[in-house]
């Protein structure tokens, strides 16, 4: 195990029912705040009306700044770090999913900076101060209810970079399983895949090989979240497996997973960022078409884990590790048809030609994650495998 420093400082109020804590938590960081929210489900399950009632009876006014698209986009963000610093807002509170919340979280630094938002993003500038923030989870995906990091599209350069900050972790997160039986069959798959993605990235990637608890914990939450998820398509109103998977996501990219596994890369979300950047494809549905073809190139250069995956998780019985390996990436492609999420480009429309200017866009996430290997060529002969 390699040496690690582990610091959350995310406090997690966990429940049904759990909303209606909402205005008594935020009146703890300010009077005066930014709503943050989403495009219409926040109205249509009523959510809208239960949020600021609490907001109402804990004697806070509010600014709303609804309307963030998922896959959020520079140009909101900015209008709503105007409407922040025109305002003197004290708080921000993103109630949505992790659109909502990293866009609440660019806000939240950039009402705190004279300069352009996007600075922190293309790292010209360093976070050094932000708002604070209070988030109500609506959909359980991404983890940016207990994380410092949010990522956001610049339209006008088509990059998908993520801004990251010890400054940025909300600061109490409330998570009402509840609030997720409303999200709809294809997002709850999407909502699986990132979760078990987030997983899978530092598994598969990590450099330290004596790393059995973190492996064992990775393995249980990728089992758990593909039982409960298939029970909640069954029965979108499950609680117990609502509930499972929405602490599961949390889990998934809390930092908790990673801890003590050395050096470790993010390859999949690389090169899926590209994918949203230029063709609008929601995250969970663009790493289910990367993470397989991903796999099956892993696979070739260092089978290993993925064999062990392939037995831990699939149940495969495969002899040689090549076997089992390969076995991993099917399996996973399988299991992600099942639930209906896409697992090749051509299924959402992209053209096997578009290939070289996905991997040109990639390759600017690759500089900036550090990511040596992944050269145009590499990605390119791994979005091959995604066809
Ligand atoms: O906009 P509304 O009308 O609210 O609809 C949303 C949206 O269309 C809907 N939705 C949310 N909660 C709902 C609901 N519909 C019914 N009932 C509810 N309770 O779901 C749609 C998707 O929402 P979105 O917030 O976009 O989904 P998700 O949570 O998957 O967030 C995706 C974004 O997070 C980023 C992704 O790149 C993407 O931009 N990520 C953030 C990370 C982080 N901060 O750590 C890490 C991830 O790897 C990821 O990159
Ligand atoms: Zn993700």
């Amino acid at each position: 195990m390699q040496p690690f420093v582990f610091h959350n400082p995310t406090q997690i109020v966990f429940g049904a029912g759990s909303v209606a804590k909402c205005g008594k938590v935020t009146a703890r960081y300010g009077k005066k705040a930014l709503l943050v929210f989403g495009r219409d489900s926040i109205r249509r399950t009523g959510l809208y009306e239960q949020v600021t009632g609490t907001l109402r009876e804990a004697g806070i006014s509010w600014i709303d700044h609804g309307g963030v698209k998922s896959n959020p986009v520079l140009s909101h963000v900015q209008q709503g770090v105007e409407k922040a610093k025109n305002r003197q807002v004290e708080v921000v509170l993103a109630v949505g999913g992790g659109s909502v919340l990293d866009e609440a979280k660019a806000i939240a630094a950039g009402a705190c900076y004279d300069g352009d938002v996007w600075d922190f993003f293309s790292d010209q500038a360093v976070v050094k101060q932000a708002l604070p923030l209070v988030t109500v989870l609506t959909l359980a995906a991404t983890g940016s209810e207990m994380n410092s990091g949010g990522v956001v599209t610049n339209e006008a350069t088509q990059q998908k970079f993520n801004i990251g900050s010890p400054h940025l972790f909300p600061k109490t997160s409330i998570l009402d399983p509840e609030l997720t039986y409303t999200v709809p069959p294809d997002y709850t798959a999407y909502s699986a895949v990132d979760a078990i993605s987030h997983l899978l990235e530092g598994y598969f990637t990590s450099t330290d090989r004596a790393t059995p608890l973190q492996d064992r914990f990775v393995e249980g939450l990728v089992k758990t979240i593909m039982e409960c998820t298939e029970q909640i398509l069954a029965d979108p109103r499950h609680a117990d497996a609502r509930a499972t998977v929405m602490w599961s996501a949390t889990w998934a990219l809390n930092g908790l997973s990673t801890a003590g596994i050395g050096l470790y890369g993010f390859p999949n979300h690389m090169i899926e960022h590209s994918l949203s950047a230029l063709y609008d494809v929601p995250h969970g549905a663009g790493l289910s078409i990367v993470l397989p073809g991903w796999m099956r190139w892993q696979a070739e250069q260092a089978p290993a884990k993925l064999a062990r995956f392939a037995r831990e998780v699939l149940g495969c019985a495969a002899v040689s590790e090549q076997e089992a390996a390969l076995w991993a990436a099917d399996g996973l492609k399988a299991w992600f048809e099942r639930i209906h999420s896409p697992v090749s480009l051509s299924q959402v429309k992209i053209p096997q030609q578009d290939i070289p200017a996905i991997a040109a866009n990639a390759v600017m996430l690759a500089e900036k994650w550090h990511l040596k290997a992944y050269t145009a060529e590499v990605i390119e002969t791994i979005l091959r495998y995604c066809a």
